[in-house]
């Protein structure tokens, strides 16, 4: 070893000891005739002293830089009474250096190391092993270790084997667009990346294994994200002979006891995790991963609404929509500006505009009052329980968009009124999502969650008479807003799998195609399984108080995609892709 200790190893009790350290230079400063220097390792920072006596030593201390890397050889010292710093676990002592090694000078880095300063993310991503230097990253890498170590262990305590699947699959589409791999032996023919393990997983039951885990990078060619990355990494689960309860019970005790672990400081909201039907979760709170930090609820008013003077709100409900209304007392968010704001982010989930009935002194405020008339207006208000001083805002809309713009801004107003106690995590369930969903422009049919999930018993039949009603065994898993993880039971029956590929519209060929070898396998003992699959980006970033989860990816892609430090994607050359069989189109070569 090149060296006796580590940079946040030694304590008042080692002094008098002769060490050698090894580290970079965090920062230096020149006091008194003396050279001070912060040496800077993973494990913390000493304070290493040069004094002039020794003129060679001095002199090469005097041309040492920021972010070189060097050995020195020293004696502990105890620092003077007054220069202790308590707030660096080596701050009670410093080393007196005798010998210095330089290991390896460095040029002037892009940014500073050794400050929290504001950075352009294009330069970090780019000088991304410099970035990692800086103790903000540094902690958040560390924090991923940890979260996911003692998620393995929890798995492993529990009887989980943990199974590598494949990176080169084929085409297993789950809802994403998937990464092609083109095949040098096969032309013309393409591995896939996985979205995930799912089939994997499943097959995996199949082989009897009964209890998986797998920490499993995941790839989708997605529209980028804040919480989004094209590849990212899940704690995939998957179990045999299992109903709901006993996947999210597990889920739930495992992020129970990751956060009293990583986040002792935090208070969870609830346990048992409150638990919200997907249909409540929208009508509530507009979204299908409510944010229960803050009790913003909605009220619906569509009954009242029915046939209103206020054609907007009428016309709505005639046309099998809902009326939405969303209290915010005490006189909060209710300037022009503040409403023209929350106006905005409606729009952008696809509301209209964002009605208000303000309660003032003189009374009722708002365009909709004198249509409404005050009556009727009455009745709004005290359905909606608002005081004086407080305002009421509405979207009326079909269901999904009059909930999730009027949850955009219930959203918006928990950050703006400071309602988030950052000291709280809220865990909730939610569950009972539809099997299917029906696209807005063309009418096709699609799988809300993915085709293997099962439908709860009680709404099978409606698979024959009205599949779009038909509820799935599915749950999600969601930690203050924001979507950590998702699963469900799932088909087992080549029958019923089948059936599912019809309502579809995969047509058999079709089906055999694309997943024959989970036909086949469901033909040969498939045992009933269900599982989940956890975001560990997600889970990081909140874990880490951080806003997107780039800052908890050793090396992500920018939000282009893009990998800045490799300069990935890149052109390969003429005679790599001839191997391949595949031609580059001559407007897409420049
Ligand atoms: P799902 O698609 O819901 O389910 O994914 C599970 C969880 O993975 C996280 N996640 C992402 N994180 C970062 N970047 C992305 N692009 C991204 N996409 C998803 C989310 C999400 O909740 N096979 C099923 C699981 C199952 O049924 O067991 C699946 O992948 O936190």
């Amino acid at each position: 070893m090149l060296r006796t200790h580590t940079c946040g190893q030694l304590r008042e009790k080692d002094a008098a000891s002769e060490v050698t350290l090894c580290g970079w230079v965090h920062r230096r400063r020149d006091h008194g005739g003396l050279i001070f220097v912060d040496l800077r390792d993973r494990y913390g920072f000493t304070q290493i002293v040069f004094a002039p006596e020794n003129k060679d030593l001095f002199s090469q201390a005097e041309h040492i830089r920021p972010e070189w890397v060097i050995q020195i050889t020293g004696a502990v010292t105890k620092r003077l009474q007054g220069a202790a710093r308590e707030d660096n676990p080596t701050g009670a002592i410093e080393v007196r250096v005798r010998k210095i090694v330089i290991l390896n000078e460095a040029k002037t880095p892009p940014f500073e190391i050794d400050q929290d300063k504001e950075v352009s993310e294009e330069l970090r991503l780019e000088y991304r092993y410099l970035d990692l230097r800086r103790e903000r990253m540094r902690r958040n890498i560390v924090t991923r270790h940890k979260i996911v170590q003692s998620i393995r262990k929890f798995f492993y305590d529990r009887d989980f084997i943990e199974v590598e699947t494949p990176i080169l699959i084929k085409g297993t589409p789950e809802g994403s667009r998937e990464y092609l791999v083109p095949s040098r032996l096969y032309h013309g023919q393409f591995y896939v990346l996985p979205q995930s393990p799912q089939q994997l997983k499943q097959l995996t039951m199949v082989a009897g294994l009964d209890r998986y885990m797998q920490i499993a990078r995941c790839f989708r060619d997605e529209d980028q994200r804040g919480d989004r990355q094209p590849e990212f990494t899940q704690v995939d689960v998957e179990m045999s002979f299992v109903e709901p309860e006993d996947v999210m019970s597990l889920t739930e005790q495992s992020l129970v006891a990751l956060t009293r672990e990583i986040r002792p400081d935090v208070k969870i909201l609830k346990t048992p995790f409150p638990r919200l039907t997907y249909s409540d979760a929208m009508n509530r709170y507009g979204s299908d991963k409510p944010d229960l930090r803050f009790d913003l609820k909605f009220t619906d008013v569509s009954e009242l609404c029915k046939g209103a003077g206020f054609s907007i709100f009428a016309k709505a409900v005639e046309s099998g929509g809902v009326v939405k209304c969303l209290r915010v007392p005490d006189g909060a968010a209710s300037s022009r500006k503040e409403i023209d704001e929350l106006t905005e982010i409606a729009k952008i989930y696809g509301a209209k505009g964002l009605a208000w009935i303000k309660i003032g002194n003189d009374g009722y405020e708002g365009v909709p009052v004198d249509k409404l008339g005050k009556d009727l207006t009455k009745k709004i208000v005290d359905a909606a329980n608002a005081k004086l001083g407080d305002i009421l805002f509405f979207t009326a809309d079909s269901f999904e968009t009059a909930c999730s713009s009027l949850g955009a801004v219930r959203t918006e107003l928990g950050k703006r009124l400071k309602l988030i106690d950052p000291k709280v995590f809220a865990y909730c369930w939610v569950t009972d999502f539809p099997m299917f969903e029906k696209d807005k422009d063309t009418g096709a049919v699609a799988a809300v969650h993915h085709p293997f999930t099962r439908p709860k018993d009680e709404d099978r039949d409606l698979l024959d008479t009205d599949p779009i009603q038909c509820r799935a065994a599915a749950y999600d898993i969601v930690l203050n807003g924001s979507e950590i993880g998702g699963g469900s039971i799932r088909i087992h029956e080549a029958v019923l799998q089948s059936k599912i590929f019809e309502i579809l519209k995969i047509a058999p060929a079709d089906a055999e195609r694309r997943f024959g070898h989970l036909l086949r396998a469901f033909q040969y003992g498939a045992p009933p399984h269900g599982g989940i699959a956890w975001g560990v980006d997600r889970i990081v970033m909140l874990f880490c108080d951080e806003p997107n989860i780039r800052e908890v990816i050793a090396y992500p892609k920018d939000q282009k995609a893009k990998d800045l430090m490799l300069g990935s994607p890149s052109v390969m050359s003429e005679e790599q892709i001839v191997e391949l069989g595949i031609k580059i189109l001559e407007e897409d070569k420049a």
